[in-house]
């Protein structure tokens, strides 16, 4: 028999997407919420609830830092008690910390990993507990998780972490029939991407086969489908205009 995707019945899903205050996040819930989900968006600052508000009826938005433990337990119960499920978590907060090893102060170290490897394996399993058979988790990877970029260490770290954290989890968690997949955004213009200096940007999109860079309404629409997808755990899908292929 066919699998559908999660929702409640009324085939209305319920998704958190962290780091939902701008970006690709913000672009995630904000189709979600376009095509008739509920969607609760969280990111640190006390503004996420106006940015929810004007989403419409379908969001509603929690302060929440991936990196503290009580805030995600926080979070899990406030979603236990508004839906008492929830079936889509988007793994999309991140931080980018740069520079070469020698460099590379522990603090950023530190916080790269707690918020893009450790937040997400803690937030999974805060959340596990109320997503039904058919939910899904998609987590935000970056190519630099897969390729050597020098300067990138901590970053490319926490995210060949996530990598792998998405596949283990994805064995783990079949016999809930709980999906995990990833998601890898090339180079998107974002706040993260707004301080690279234009000579660096041009060379990378040079690298691109596409030639240009992604918007995160591109990574959204294939967020959508993964989330949507009911026969693919472990996956790895590279949105990126081609760079893999290049690099
Ligand atoms: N842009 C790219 O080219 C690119 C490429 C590959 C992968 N990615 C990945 O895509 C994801 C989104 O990136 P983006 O470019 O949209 O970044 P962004 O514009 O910098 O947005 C990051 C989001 O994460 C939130 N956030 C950061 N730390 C957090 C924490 N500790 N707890 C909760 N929320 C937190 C931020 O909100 P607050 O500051 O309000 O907390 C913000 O909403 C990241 O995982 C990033 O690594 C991006």
């Amino acid at each position: 028999m066919a699998q559908v995707p999660a929702g409640s019945g009324t085939g209305v899903r319920h998704w958190l997407v962290t780091g939902a205050s701008r970006g690709i996040g913000h672009a995630v819930a904000a189709l979600a919420c376009s095509r008739g989900d509920k969607v609760c968006l969280v990111s640190r600052s006390a503004e996420i609830t106006d940015v929810a508000a004007r989403l419409g009826e379908n969001a509603m938005g929690i302060a929440a830092d991936v990196t503290n433990v009580d805030d995600l337990t926080r979070l899990a119960s406030q979603i236990s008690t508004k839906w008492g499920r929830l079936d889509v978590l988007v793994n999309n907060a991140g931080l980018h910390r740069g520079g070469t090893l020698d460099r590379v102060a522990d603090c950023d170290w530190d916080a790269t990993l707690a918020t893009n490897l450790t937040g997400p394996m803690r937030i999974i399993r805060e959340l596990l507990p109320l997503m039904p058979q058919g939910g899904a988790v998609v987590n935000v990877g970056a190519v630099v998780g897969f390729r050597g970029f020098p300067g990138d260490s901590c970053y490319g770290a926490s995210k060949a972490g996530l990598a792998g954290l998405t596949q283990v989890l994805a064995a783990e968690l079949a016999r809930r029939q709980v999906l995990v997949n990833m998601v890898v955004p090339g180079f998107v213009f974002t706040e993260m991407t707004s301080s690279i200096s234009e000579r660096a940007r041009r060379a990378i999109v040079n690298r691109i086969p596409l030639q240009r860079m992604g918007t995160p309404e591109e990574i959204a629409e294939v967020c959508w489908w993964v989330a949507g997808s009911t026969y693919m755990t472990g996956s790895v899908v590279f949105t990126d205009g081609g760079l893999m292929c290049n690099l």
